[in-house]
């Protein structure tokens, strides 16, 4: 499980870093083809922060972050889906910014999950050797 939760932390990190650069790409006006890929590892980054809930579950992690993470899971797509008809007009890039927020929320709940996860006395590399 400790593994697990270091290998989809870097997944996620990989997977955050792809939509940061893509999305900010975006936004400039470029490489709009690449969209649907976007939206693809978006999915999955939502995916992995579900993975890493099932690991901090299963691990003891408090409920609070583990529901939290749940509920952020769900927002990532779903705003995303959602975004480019909201707010159209002059006033759209306060949904841009809040999509940006959002999808780097799902990266901060992700690295804190891992962390407490990695945290658990019982799953230090020592104590399961
Ligand atoms: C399933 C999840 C996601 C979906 C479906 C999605 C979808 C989209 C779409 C369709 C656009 C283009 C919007 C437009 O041009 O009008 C976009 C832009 C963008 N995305 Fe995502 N996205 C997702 C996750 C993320 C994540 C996790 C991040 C950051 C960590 C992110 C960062 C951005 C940024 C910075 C832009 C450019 C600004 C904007 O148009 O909002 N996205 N996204």
């Amino acid at each position: 499980m400790y593994t697990a939760a270091i290998i989809i932390q870097r997944l996620v990190w990989v997977s955050g870093l792809v939509q940061i650069t893509t999305g900010l790409l975006f936004w400039t006006g470029n490489v709009l083809a690449l969209i649907p890929l976007h939206m693809l590892n978006g999915l999955v980054l939502a995916l992995l922060l579900w993975s890493l809930v099932r690991l901090a579950a299963r691990a003891g992690v408090h409920p609070g972050y583990v529901s939290l993470a749940v509920v952020w899971g769900i927002v990532v797509p779903v705003f995303g889906l959602t975004q480019s008809g909201m707010l159209v007009g002059p006033w759209h890039w306060v949904i841009q910014v809040a999509h940006l927020l959002v999808g780097m929320g799902a990266m901060g709940q992700a690295e804190g999950l891992a962390r407490r996860i990695k945290g658990r006395p019982q799953l230090r590399p020592a104590a399961v050797a």
